[in-house]
């Protein structure tokens, strides 16, 4: 009888000390998992946000404004995907608030863009080596009745003096706002992981504007050396330079008027695919930050 107790007694301590030993390793998985600095994956439309957040665990859905941020975790890693919204204005808002409210370690921006480059295929996916600007230009001086003449305006270079940027000689050329070298990185690494298409380096334009002249889009390609553009990435870029948060544009060519590719909106759901990859890879080769 003394002995049964015993027994059990032991098979009881047993299990208790395994409840509360993996009790304690879920809380302090949890604790190290609110401890850490998140990181954020921007997209301004729903089909360029929603696959992503779809993918993370425990979300908790915040709003701040019109924009939505999906906080959950991957691979117990803290990940806030944030649906900015359409262009620049709500990119900067976006990102501020975002960098204000969870002091991210990182950002990616993210989303579907229009090739600049015939080279790039729909599908084919841009990692922003440089972001810029595409919408900040100054324009030739003409009198009345003198007419518009688009292909002598230049570059403006807002961030260039504290001065009048349209009377700044300085201030005529494009700002390139670098991809941070880790996070591109660590986007080469997996390239491989993509099968849609090539995955390369190069330069994201960025505006309010939807180019569909052909020429015009040539003219960006020689002067500013675009491979694509979109309506948010500058927009972020500069933003999180001015908190000097890492930042990187990953950018699907969802349509390319230079070569004829048609529209795909179904490029904007690979993209995410390609990026949660890379999200992953950070995650285990960074997983002190
Ligand atoms: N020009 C401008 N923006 C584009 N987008 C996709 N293709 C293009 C293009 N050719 C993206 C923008 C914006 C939405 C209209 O689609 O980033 O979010």
């Amino acid at each position: 009888m003394k002995r049964k107790y015993g027994l059990l007694g032991i098979i009881t301590a047993l299990l208790i000390s395994v409840f509360v030993g993996y009790s304690f390793k879920a809380n302090t998985v949890a604790a190290k998992t609110k401890a850490l600095k998140p990181i954020i994956i921007q997209g301004p439309m729903p089909i360029e946000a929603e696959k992503f957040a779809s993918k993370l665990k425990n979300v908790k859905v915040e709003k701040s404004g019109s924009f939505v941020f999906y906080k959950g975790t991957l691979d117990h890693y803290p990940v806030v995907v944030t649906k900015t919204g359409k262009g620049m204005e709500n990119t900067a808002a976006a990102t501020a608030v975002a960098i204000e409210k969870y002091k991210p370690v990182a950002i990616i921006n993210q989303g579907t863009s229009g090739g600049h480059d015939s080279n790039l295929n729909v599908f084919d996916i841009v990692l922003g080596k440089r972001t810029t600007n595409i919408g900040s230009l100054k324009t030739g001086s003409k009198d009345e009745n003198q007419g518009m003449d688009p292909t002598v305006w230049k570059p403006m270079d807002l961030m260039a003096s504290e001065g009048s940027a349209g009377e700044d000689p300085n201030a005529e050329k494009p700002r390139y706002y670098e991809g941070n070298k880790n996070l591109l990185a660590v986007a080469n690494a997996v390239k491989s992981k993509y099968t849609a298409g090539k995955v390369v380096e190069g330069t994201i334009g960025s505006a309010d504007v939807w180019n569909n002249e052909v020429d015009r889009i040539k003219w960006f390609h020689t002067n500013y050396g675009t491979s694509v553009e979109e309506m948010e990435g500058a927009a972020a870029a500069q933003i999180a330079q001015a908190y000097n948060v890492p930042f990187l544009g990953i950018r699907v060519l969802s349509n390319n008027k230079t070569n004829g590719g048609k529209y795909n909106p179904n490029s904007a759901e690979a993209c995410q695919e390609y990026v949660f990859e890379v999200v992953k890879k950070y995650i285990a080769t960074e997983p002190t930050k």
